[in-house]
């Protein structure tokens, strides 16, 4: 089980007072992915008008954009809430990037009230993802939010 208090006093000790949002999703992409057990991809997407577009992260190479009408990432925008798919074969709409992908957990990164974006976690195994992570990388976003 991923120790969160750990992880989000990581997060909040490689971003505090650091003014760049690209370092600052680069580090957070590579500290969730050497952190967290069962991942094959971690990282973001940032929202350009109706478009994500692909972040920082660590994994396979990834699709570039992802229309938010699309997708597990595209339906945590469109919900504005956070998506926890324990097998993402059965999710409609779903975009494999990677064919090992399972189950994938997106939360959306708010600035000043509104989305610009999301956290994307995906796992080779089905069932991976709890809702003890969900809250936990949401309390994770909600301290990287401070420095985007
Ligand atoms: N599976 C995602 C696309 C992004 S990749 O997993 C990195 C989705 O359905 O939105």
């Amino acid at each position: 089980m991923t120790d969160y208090e750990a992880l989000i006093l990581e997060t909040e000790g490689l971003t505090a007072g650091v003014p760049h949002r690209i370092a600052n999703l680069a580090n957070v992409s590579a500290l969730i992915y050497g952190s967290v057990s069962d991942l094959n991809w971690a990282g973001f997407y940032l929202l350009e008008g109706e478009t994500l577009v692909l972040g920082p992260f660590q994994g396979k190479p990834a699709c570039i954009e992802i229309p938010i009408a699309r997708g597990v990432c595209g339906a945590a925008v469109r919900e504005n809430r956070s998506q926890l798919v324990a097998d993402v074969h059965a999710f409609p709409g779903h975009i494999a990037c990677d064919c090992a992908s399972r189950s994938e957990l997106v939360v959306p990164l708010r600035k000043d009230g509104a989305v610009i974006g999301v956290l994307d976690l995906d796992s080779p195994l089905a069932g991976r993802f709890t809702e003890a992570d969900r809250q936990g990388m949401e309390r994770l976003c909600a301290v990287l939010e401070r420095e985007l």
